[in-house]
């Protein structure tokens, strides 16, 4: 598994094999204790990702801190290693860079299908090799997840692409440069901005990037390649400028906090009646997140770094529409659907970013919530009280989603498949046991795939 995962202990397999058997491991909540307490957030995985892939194109080492420990650091720590960087632990959260001796520009299969993020070796190679070789990326089953925008913006910076069994293969012959006025894209994307500001920095001239993702972790990409003496200037807004620039030096930076750990941690003490102080946080980035949980009837208290979070009434169903940032993001869709199976009345959640995110309901349906799905809207009706059950998690916030209903749950609730879990939150079971919660990891045998084969 990917727990204490610090460099040293890395493992890309999500499984340990055992007398061909495999030997998995599972979540055991005993559900009903109300969470107390106060619980640090770690940093953000969607900005670590992408900049510890970044860190490839500096001309020099770099040190990144506040970077979690979950598998898909595990996985972007093994992506630069497998190109020839040397990585060295400086502690739990800190790490040390040095892209010098990078050769590669071929990212082995093995890393890329682990994760979505592994796309942003694209434009980190191309940016430094003007060519780049990734094998189409992995990442949660939430419908269909293509790259078209991302390699629409590396054309117009002068590279050709072509995908062959499964591997995007970019080109860029004459060097990178802007070769258009403006890239605009048709749908907002954190993935194609991101991917497209990481290639253009070193690409000749000024690029600008049209109806770009405004995501916290945009910014702090934009962040940390200027900290690099990169050019890049509007992040945060809808338009982004870039002016190329030949090199990049060293840099050391920190991570901002994950807000989508802090908004779990937020619905998981209102479903739990309980009373927690989140630490570690830019209020500013949760703000719609707190927004709802105010209008379930959650008590929330801003302070500078903090969020303290309870409640002392009954919570009642609200509407949800997920959209880009500033909007409520759609990786908090599940979580906040879990709360509302507790808050009394109707609730109608509409999904607007992924064509697939509600694959969890069925599972919480077996927890006795009453759900039910029409394409992109699914109509909760409230105030049930869930009752413990076997489980599966089916992506990482669904995961997330069935530990805040089986921390409120009545009773033994077992989830399974938390490899998805563990690559995306910083350990949860020993944050959420810190707060009072009863919650176990416990080994087990596959005998599912035993039984196929
Ligand atoms: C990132 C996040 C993910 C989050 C999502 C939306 C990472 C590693 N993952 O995913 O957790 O749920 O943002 O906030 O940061 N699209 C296209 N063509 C493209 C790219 C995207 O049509 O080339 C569409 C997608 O199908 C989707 C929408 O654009 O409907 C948004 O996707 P995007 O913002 O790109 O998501 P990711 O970057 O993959």
């Amino acid at each position: 598994m990917y727990r204490n995962c610090p460099h040293i202990q890395r493992k890309c397999e999500q499984v340990t094999v055992t007398r061909n058997l495999k030997i998995l491991e599972k979540y055991i909540v005993n559900g009903g204790n109300p969470l107390k307490g106060e619980v640090r957030i770690s940093g953000a995985k969607n900005a670590a990702v992408a900049i510890i892939i970044a860190a490839l194109m500096a001309d020099e080492p770099c040190t990144l801190r506040n970077i979690p420990n979950i598998g898909d650091v595990s996985v972007c720590l093994n992506i630069l290693e497998s190109l020839g960087a040397s990585v060295k632990v400086i502690d739990k959260t800190a790490y040390y860079i040095d892209p010098r001796q990078l050769r590669s520009y071929s990212v082995p299969y093995e890393y890329a299908r682990l994760m979505r993020a592994s796309y942003y070796s694209l434009g980190a190679l191309l940016g430094k090799f003007s060519k780049a070789c990734v094998p189409l990326p992995g990442g949660c089953p939430l419908g269909s997840r293509p790259i078209d925008l991302h390699l629409k913006a590396f054309a117009a910076l002068g590279a050709e692409s072509k995908i062959e069994k499964g591997v995007v293969m970019l080109d860029a012959k004459d060097g990178l440069r802007s070769l258009q006025k403006k890239i605009y894209f048709d749908t907002v994307s954190v993935g194609a901005t991101m991917n497209t500001m990481l290639a253009a920095v070193k690409a000749q001239g000024v690029t600008t990037i049209d109806n770009a993702a405004r995501e916290p972790h945009v910014v702090d990409l934009a962040n940390f390649l200027n900290s690099m003496g990169a050019q890049v200037m509007g992040a945060g807004t809808s338009v982004i400028r870039i002016r190329g620039v030949s090199r990049l030096h060293g840099t050391d930076y920190t991570i901002i906090p994950d807000q989508i750990e802090a908004g779990t941690f937020m619905a998981a003490a209102a479903a739990t009646g309980g009373d927690i102080t989140v630490t570690n946080i830019v209020p500013r980035h949760l703000e719609y997140i707190t927004a709802k949980l105010s209008k379930i009837g959650v008590n929330i208290e801003e302070n500078d770094d903090s969020v303290r979070v309870w409640t002392d009434g009954p919570l009642m169903g609200t509407d949800v529409k997920t959209n880009p940032h500033p909007g409520f993001p759609t990786d908090m869709q599940p979580q906040i659907a879990a709360l509302l199976c507790m808050a009394y009345g109707t609730s109608v959640i509409t999904e607007r970013v992924w064509e697939q995110r509600f694959n969890y309901i069925g599972e919480l349906t077996r927890m006795g919530a009453s759900i039910s799905v029409e394409g992109k809207v699914a109509i909760v009706d409230g105030g049930q009280q869930l009752k413990g059950a076997p489980v599966q998690a089916c992506d990482l916030r669904a995961g997330a989603a069935l530990i805040i209903a089986a921390l409120a749950a009545d009773g033994i609730t077992e989830i399974e498949n938390i490899e998805h879990i563990e690559r995306g939150y910083d350990n949860m079971p020993e944050k959420l046991r810190l707060l009072g919660a009863n919650i176990k990891v416990k080994d087990f045998p596959d005998l599912a795939a035993a039984s196929i084969a």
